[in-house]
């Protein structure tokens, strides 16, 4: 109903303006008509009697005169006729002549509208009606002898366009009527059309989830029915596991048991869990500053298996096996950390310059270039081979799971594919992939692509980070997208491509080992040298241009101006672990973010109080979770971000339910924490009020939004996104398994039984 109503009054409103209109048309040209019937009218009268009028007036007969105007002045909607000699004055007239419009006025009026002696007209109001008055001049061969007035009665006109004006209004009621029953009717079937399809497709996808072929439909509906498709597997997946509720580490090992027996779990990640340092003589170990590290650490722990990741650590050698494998965690081990080794130039090429300053930069919408080079993507071939040669030594059998993670790895799905051709390859790409126009500046866009579609499964934080992808693919491959079945098929072998939003594992190990936020708070206090009504704000980051660290300074010199209660009393410590310092736009974010936390801190620092405190340093968790604890607000201003777990962190820290999140829009994070302050974090007035209201936010109102957020990342925590894929990969390869046996060729959609996975 409301639709059609969308549809009818917006109808309605047009049509009635458009009778307006024509209202106004159809007037304005029967009243031309009308002035010009009249003019004839009055011309053909006095045409009739000029012969006699003319002698009578040269004669200066004025009883004949006013005979001759009677007869002319007969016709009902006369009022009355006057003859006025040429200087305007009256010769003779009807006895209703209307006095106001006397031969003077006639002729001004007459002289006014026209130079040579021609009929002339116009109207005038007369009481309550109007009239209209002609002139028609006389002449014989002795010169001109005046004009003739005829005083016309116009109140028919009105009484015409009046009833004109109703029949329009009447007409166009009818057509009004006529379009909304007709719009209803066509809403109404169409409306059945839709639903009775809809109900029939989703009947087929309900009956037939998973990969059986997927029934035919139109295409409007097929953005909606991958969405049905994407969540009846997931209600079937959670199903089949026979249990709803938490995910946790011992689901996510069931899971595994179940969906891929007997599966051996190979982790490929650039960053290593741990980092073996000597410092000071003693061995230390360091857990590096990583989304990427955060999230899958846990998962690792509860699979078991092994992460190859590069032996980045300067005391690294020292611990591991001739094989280059360390068991971790150290202090109680449950999986094998297997360190690839790369010389200073592959390091150089692969990492610091493919990966970060081309591909990062490429990624992320936060205008820094990105640089390519021949020389860094040689490398990053090269690296990308040692890696996967590194997976093959580890593989024990023909068809390990192999998990392979960001962006450090294009190329390697396809290289691990042709090697081992029944892998099960999931790649999960941490960063976000950029609309295929900003794509195709990468000069090795089409080698990237086959890269990645070795995997059997891709995924991404978000659905239009998939969408980007596909969109890339179509531009830049010659291969086959199904848009339904969300997947490209390149080579026979096909590629599910879907979201999977990261998050952190639940209970969150650091936060269950911290102390209580309240000693949380008074230790991070005294660090600071904070008085006990202090307020404090926290950000914590590695020190990249994508965290939008300095618009965060600056909103918070923003606040500062804008509210000056704060002054003197808000502190915002940011904690930024120097990252990537090779790279020169990482040096000058440095330095451009100690500029701005001094000039800040120079206009409203006051004695000791300083409102901005910079921490550059690495610190371990222990201590971000303090600050977390600590703190009455966090915000996270990334200008573009894949997830930011920083803001589930922060969430996960606060189990007494206090503090805001103060969250950037252009955070993957924010499409799920609808309960934090969402911001835009270059718009520092919107920014600067957020933080406001974050620091004068009542405490039910806190209470109220964090425990919505914890509520949401217990659920979705990390458990649940590796047990996602795990699940989809599973099902792939029973599907595969299935068609492996069969032994007459079936493909009856192309791409559906697919290559080996
Ligand atoms: C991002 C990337 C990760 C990376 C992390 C730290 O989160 O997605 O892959 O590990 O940054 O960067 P780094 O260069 O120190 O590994």
């Amino acid at each position: 109903m409301r639709a059609v109503l969308k549809v009818l009054v917006p109808l309605m409103l047009l049509l009635g303006a458009i009778a307006w209109g024509a209202s106004v048309l159809v007037e304005h040209t029967a009243r031309r008509w009308f002035d010009r019937d009249t003019r004839m009218r009055a011309e053909l009268a006095v045409s009739g009697a000029r012969d006699g009028l003319e002698r009578a007036l040269r004669k200066g007969e004025r009883a004949r005169v006013r005979r001759i105007l009677g007869e002319v002045a007969r016709d009902e909607r006369v009022l009355g006729a006057a003859a006025c000699d040429p200087e305007g004055a009256l010769v003779a007239s009807t006895s209703e002549y209307p006095e106001p419009f006397d031969c003077g006025r006639i002729r001004a009026h007459a002289a006014a509208g026209a130079a040579a002696p021609v009929t002339s007209a116009f109207e005038a109001p007369y009481g309550e009606t109007r009239v209209h008055l002609t002139a028609v001049p006389l002449a014989d061969e002795e010169g001109p002898l005046g004009f003739v007035a005829l005083v016309h009665d116009m109140s028919w006109v009105a009484t015409r366009e009046e009833q004109t004006r109703g029949f329009l209004a009447v007409a166009f009621a009818i057509v009004a009527l006529a379009a909304a029953v007709a719009t209803t009717l066509a809403a109404r079937f169409s409306w059945r059309g839709w639903s009775a399809e809809l109900q029939r497709v989703l009947r087929a996808t309900w009956l037939m989830p998973g990969p059986s072929a997927p029934p035919r439909t139109r295409r409007e509906f097929q953005p909606l029915l991958s969405d049905v498709r994407a969540l009846v597997s997931e209600l079937a997946s959670e199903q089949s596991e026979g249990r709803a509720g938490l995910w946790s580490p011992a689901r996510l090992r069931d899971a595994l048991a179940r969906h891929l027996p007997g599966s051996e779990v190979i982790v490929v990640a650039n960053r290593e869990p741990y980092i073996h340092e000597r410092r000071d003589g003693v061995l230390r170990v360091q857990h590096p500053a990583s989304g990427l590290v955060t999230a899958l650490e846990p998962v690792v722990q509860a699979t078991g298996g092994t992460w190859i990741a590069h032996g980045s650590g300067a005391a690294d050698r020292e611990v591991v096996d001739r094989h280059a494998r360390v068991r971790v965690p150290p202090d109680d081990p449950a999986y094998t950390l297997r360190r690839v080794w790369l010389t200073a130039a592959e390091e150089e090429g692969y990492y610091y310059g493919f990966s970060n300053e081309g591909l990062w930069p490429l990624c992320h919408v936060a205008h820094t270039r990105p640089t390519f080079r021949g020389g860094d993507f040689a490398a990053y071939r090269d690296a990308n081979r040692k890696f996967a040669d590194a997976v093959c030594e580890e593989a024990n059998g023909p068809d390990p799971v192999v998990l392979v993670q960001d962006y450090h790895f294009a190329l390697l799905p396809r290289m691990i594919r042709e090697r081992l051709p029944r892998a099960t390859i999931i790649t999960f790409w941490h960063i976000p992939w950029p609309n295929s126009e900003r794509f195709g500046i990468c000069p090795w866009g089409p080698e990237i692509l086959e890269g990645m579609l070795g995997s059997s499964i891709l995924g991404f934080h978000v659905q239009a980070h998939c969408n980007n992808f596909l969109d890339s693919v179509d531009r830049y491959l010659e291969a086959r997208l199904d848009r339904e079945r969300q997947s490209v098929v390149l080579g026979g072998q096909e590629t599910l491509i879907r979201a999977y939003p990261i998050s952190i594992d639940w209970p969150t190990r650091w936060a269950a080992d911290a102390p209580a936020a309240p000693l949380c708070r008074e230790r991070v206090f005294a660090d600071l040298g904070l008085a006990p009504d202090a307020l404090l704000g926290v950000g914590i980051d590695r020190l990249d241009y994508t965290k939008g660290i300095e618009e965060r300074l600056l909103a918070v010199e923003r606040l500062l101006e804008r509210f000056p209660q704060f002054r003197g009393r808000f502190t915002f410590a940011q904690l930024a672990a120097p990252s990537r310092t090779r790279i020169p736009r990482y040096q000058e974010l440095n330095r451009n973010v100690e500029e701005v936390a001094r000039r800040v801190n120079e206009r409203f620092g006051e004695g000791d109080y300083r409102p901005i405190v910079l921490l550059r340093e690495h610190h371990e968790p222990p201590t971000v979770f303090r600050y977390y604890r600590a703190a009455d607000l966090c915000y996270v201003s990334s200008l573009h971000d894949g997830m930011n777990l920083v803001a589930k962190e922060f969430v996960a820290a606060r189990d007494d339910e206090a503090g805001v999140l103060v969250l950037s829009r252009f955070t993957g994070a924010s499409r799920e924490l609808g309960e934090a302050l969402l911001v835009n974090p270059y718009d520092l007035e919107e920014a600067s009020s957020a933080l406001a209201a974050a620091l004068a936010m009542p405490r039910e109102e806190q209470r109220e939004r964090m425990r919505a957020l914890r509520t949401f990342v217990s659920e979705f925590n990390v458990y649940r996104w590796a047990g996602r894929m795990l699940v989809d990969a599973g099902r792939l390869r029973k599907r595969d398994r299935v068609s492996g046996r069969i032994t007459v060729p079936f493909r009856t959609v192309p791409g559906e039984a697919g290559g080996r996975r």
